[in-house]
C-alpha cells in the first residue's frame, strides 16, 4: 500500500483538528445564532451539547479512523462491515455539500479584507450589491478554493499540519487583541450582559435544535472529517486527551468570538443591542458599520485584521472538508494525491455555483424551495445548509456512535481508546463514554434529527 502520510506529532494532530473545528462556524455562525437564539440561553445549551454529547462522538470518530487507518468509507470496510460504509459515503457527500457553500462565504470574507483595508465601510449598506457582483465574488471564491487545494496537495504533515501550526496561534493572538480592544469601547458591557446572563424564557424548540446543529457543525462532527484525520494519528497518542483539547479549543474560540462581537454591538447600538438578531448578515453588515464608526485608520486596521482572522479560521476548515473526499479518492480509487485534490476541488467549486447565484442574482436559486408550512421560499445556500448541517450531520453522528457501540462493539472501541491512554480502563471517563456512546448519544441525536426534519422541512413543531 502506498504511504498515506500522517501527522508528525500529537500536537500537530491537535492543531489540525482544532483548525478544522474552528472556522466560520465559530466566528460567523456562533455569534449570529446566539443573537437570534436569545443570547446566553443559547450559549448554555450549546455548552451542554458540546461536552456531554459531542465529545463522545468526537472520540468515537477519531478511534474508528485510527483503528482502520482509512478514509471515511474505507474505515467501515476495514472493520469488516461493508454495508455500513454508506455512513461514510453520506459523510463524504455531506462534506462536499458543506464545502461548496462554505467556500462561497469564505470568498466573501476574503474580499472584505480589501474593502476594509481601503476603508470602504460603506460596503455595509451595499452588502446586497456586493454578493450580486458574482464575477468578483466568484473570483474570490476561486482563489480561496485554490489556496485550500494547494495546502491539501502538500499532504498531511507538509501541508495541513504546517498550515494549522502557523494559522491557529496567529488567529488566537488576533482574536484576543480584538476582544481587549472591544472592551475599551463605551457601552461594551451591555453586550457582555446580553451574551452571558441567560434568560431561559427564550429557550424554544428551535433554540435547542440550532444549538445542537451548531455544536455538531462547529466541532466538525458527523461526516467523517475526524475519522479521516484520526486515520493519520499515531497509535501512541492519547485519543481522549487530544479530543478534550480539540473540544476546549473550539468552544473556547467560539466563546471568545462572542466576547469580541457583542461588546462591539453594544457600542454601536448605544447599549440597546437592537442589531443583534440580524442573522447571517451580522458580520458582513453590522461589523463593518462598527468599524466605520470607530473611524480613521484604526477602523480600517481593526476591520482588516478581523477579516484576515476570519479567513485564517475558514482556511483550516476548508482544508479538512476537502481532505475527506480527497482521502477517499486517493485510498479507494488509487488516484495520486495531487491529481485527486485538483479534480475534487474543481468539482466542488462548480457545485457551489448555485449557492453563489442564489443571493439575488438568479431568481430560481434565490427562491429555490418553499418548505411545507413556510411563508416564504428558501435560497439555495440556506437549503444546502439545512440539508447538510442541520440534518445530515446529526444523522451521521447518530449512526456513527450506534455503529461503534452496537455493531463494531464497544469493547473494540474501548480497546482502541486504551491504546496510548494507560489510565483509561476503569476510569470514570470510560464509564461515561460507554454510556454516552451506547445510549445517550444515539437516542438524543436520533430524536433531534427527527424533530429537526419535521420542524425545518414540514413546519411541524412538536416541542
Ligand atoms: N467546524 C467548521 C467550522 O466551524 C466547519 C466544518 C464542518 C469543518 C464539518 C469540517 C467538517 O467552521
Amino acid at each position: 500500500m502506498a504511504n498515506r502520510g500522517g501527522f508528525s506529532s500529537k500536537l500537530g494532530f491537535i492543531m489540525a483538528a482544532a483548525g478544522s473545528a474552528v472556522g466560520l462556524g465559530n466566528i460567523w455562525g456562533f455569534p449570529y445564532e446566539v443573537g437570534q437564539g436569545g443570547g446566553a440561553a443559547f450559549v448554555v445549551m450549546y455548552l451542554i451539547f458540546c461536552f456531554l454529547l459531542c465529545f463522545p462522538v468526537m472520540v468515537t470518530e477519531i478511534a474508528i479512523g485510527r483503528k482502520s487507518q482509512k478514509n471515511a468509507v474505507g474505515a467501515f470496510n476495514y472493520l469488516g462491515f461493508k454495508k455500513w460504509n454508506i455512513v461514510g459515503k453520506m459523510g463524504i457527500l455531506c462534506g462536499v455539500l458543506i464545502l461548496s457553500f462554505y467556500n462561497v462565504i469564505a470568498g466573501w470574507a476574503f474580499g472584505y479584507i480589501f474593502e476594509m483595508a481601503s476603508s470602504n465601510f460603506g460596503i455595509a449598506d451595499h452588502f446586497g450589491d456586493y454578493v450580486l457582483n458574482i464575477f468578483r465574488v466568484g473570483l474570490y471564491g476561486l482563489v480561496f478554493m485554490a489556496v485550500t487545494a494547494y495546502v491539501v496537495s502538500k499532504g498531511v504533515s507538509g501541508g495541513i499540519e504546517k498550515a494549522a501550526k502557523l494559522l491557529m496561534p496567529t488567529l488566537l493572538f488576533l482574536i484576543v487583541s480584538l476582544v481587549l480592544y472591544s472592551f475599551t469601547l463605551e457601552n461594551s458591557m451591555a453586550g457582555v450582559k446580553f451574551y452571558l446572563i441567560p434568560d431561559f424564557s427564550l429557550m424554544t424548540g428551535s433554540v435547542i435544535y440550532n444549538a445542537m446543529g451548531q455544536a455538531f457543525f462547529s466541532l466538525s462532527l458527523g461526516m467523517g472529517a475526524l475519522i479521516t484525520y484520526g486515520s493519520y494519528v499515531s497509535k501512541n497518542d492519547n485519543i481522549i486527551t487530544s479530543a478534550a483539547f480539540i473540544t476546549l479549543a473550539d468552544v473556547g474560540i467560539a466563546l471568545i468570538a462572542g466576547l469580541m462581537i457583542f461588546p462591539l454591538i453594544g457600542y454601536m447600538t448605544e447599549g440597546t443591542m437592537s442589531e443583534v438578531g440580524r442573522g447571517p448578515a451580522l458580520i458582513f453588515v453590522t461589523l463593518p458599520q462598527i468599524f466605520g464608526s470607530i473611524g480613521g485608520s484604526w477602523g480600517a486596521a481593526v476591520g482588516t485584521i478581523f477579516f484576515v482572522l476570519l479567513c485564517f479560521a475558514a482556511l483550516t476548515s476548508t482544508v479538512s472538508l476537502l481532505e475527506v473526499p480527497v482521502s477517499y479518492v486517493v485510498d479507494e480509487l488509487n488516484v495520486r494525491r495531487k491529481r485527486a485534490v485538483w479534480l475534487v476541488a474543481g468539482l466542488i467549486y462548480l457545485i457551489g455555483i448555485p449557492s453563489l447565484l442564489g443571493n439575488g442574482y438568479s431568481e430560481f436559486f434565490s427562491h429555490f424551495v418553499t418548505y411545507i408550512g413556510a411563508d416564504s421560499a428558501t435560497d439555495f445556500l440556506s437549503f444546502m445548509n439545512h440539508v447538510a448541517n442541520d440534518t445530515l450531520l446529526p444523522l451521521g453522528g447518530c449512526l456513527i456512535v450506534f455503529f461503534a457501540a452496537h455493531v463494531w462493539k464497544k469493547e473494540n472501541l474501548d480497546e482502541e481508546l486504551a491504546q496510548g491512554a494507560p489510565n483509561y480502563k476503569g476510569s470514570f471517563v470510560q464509564k461515561y463514554l460507554n454510556f454516552a456512546v451506547s445510549y445517550l448519544a444515539p437516542i438524543v441525536l436520533g430524536t433531534v434529527f427527527v424533530l429537526t426534519v419535521l420542524s425545518t422541512f414540514f413546519g411541524i413543531n412538536l416541542i
